[in-house]
């Protein structure tokens, strides 16, 4: 297995609140790896950790081997390595191709091409990236007009625009419905298969993360608490007192 996220030994704490304490995990390359526990047990936090949101206060994040926990979140996007928020984050008043393509500078980041008009293959790229989430027929709607779920598929596409190698998803099917959910797990394997994206998710539904991920850990009071295949999760004893048994 090569690892293409290794997290060592990462501790991070607001003011006396100790949200991660001592995870160690890696992200197979290539795979689906799930990341589950109860509500405030620090999955976020260690989201937010690994892309450079806020600063870790011991341990390591390595990406593709390098050192990163040092990293401002521009430049780890810039890696290839990007995710989406539990709330989702797109412009209401911009239509699905404009915030498409203001998503773009995430990857180039630089003043000059920011300013630069986008080219025909950028909105080319951001139709049939549409296309694949199935908004092109809304495309031109504004976003805010969008149901959640629609939001939802539209921070994905917009996600997808910058090529990412590596993405991390919190919680991409909560309050989406069940219809719309088959829908966003089909787009997300595809991903992973088509498109070669490693995918991290943080997900409490679990048809939706034992039936997506290779393999699943499991967080439990800011610590890591197991990892193994779904099988192996779903009948951990320790997870089932921790998180499962509580559904
Ligand atoms: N910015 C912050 N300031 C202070 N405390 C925070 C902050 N962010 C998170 N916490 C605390 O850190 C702990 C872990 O929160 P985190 O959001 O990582 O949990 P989570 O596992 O993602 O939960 P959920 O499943 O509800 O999204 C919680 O006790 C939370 O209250
Ligand atoms: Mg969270």
């Amino acid at each position: 297995m090569t690892a293409i996220i290794e997290i060592q030994g990462v501790c991070k704490a607001y003011g006396g609140v100790v949200a991660n304490k001592e995870v160690s995990m890696e992200i197979k390359s290539g795979g689906i790896t799930g990341l589950i526990g109860p509500n405030g047990s620090g999955k976020t936090t260690l989201f937010n950790s690994v892309v450079g949101y806020h600063p870790i206060d011991a341990g390591s994040i390595k990406f593709e081997g390098k050192e990163i926990s040092k990293l401002q979140v521009q430049d780890i996007a810039r890696l290839g390595l990007l995710r989406t928020f539990q709330q989702t984050r797109i412009y209401g008043l911009m239509n699905g191709v404009e915030n498409m393509l203001i998503s773009l500078p995430h990857r180039k980041m630089n003043l000059w091409d920011a300013l630069k008009p986008n080219s025909k293959e950028d909105y080319e790229k951001a139709d049939r990236l549409l296309e694949f989430v199935g908004l092109y027929e809304k495309r031109l709607l504004k976003s805010g007009a969008l149901s959640f779920g629609q939001q939802k598929l539209l921070e994905f596409a917009m996600a997808l625009m910058n090529e990412p190698t590596c993405l991390l998803l919190d919680e991409p099917t909560a309050g989406i419905n069940p219809t719309l959910i088959n829908g966003l797990i089909d787009r997300l394997k595809r991903a992973n298969a088509e498109f070669g994206i490693t995918l991290f998710i943080i997900e409490h539904n679990m048809r939706v993360i034992m039936n997506m991920a290779d393999t699943i850990y499991c967080m439990a009071h800011g610590e890591m608490l197991a990892q193994g295949t779904p099988d192996e999760i779903q009948n951990d004893q320790r997870v089932i007192d921790a998180y499962l048994g509580a559904h």
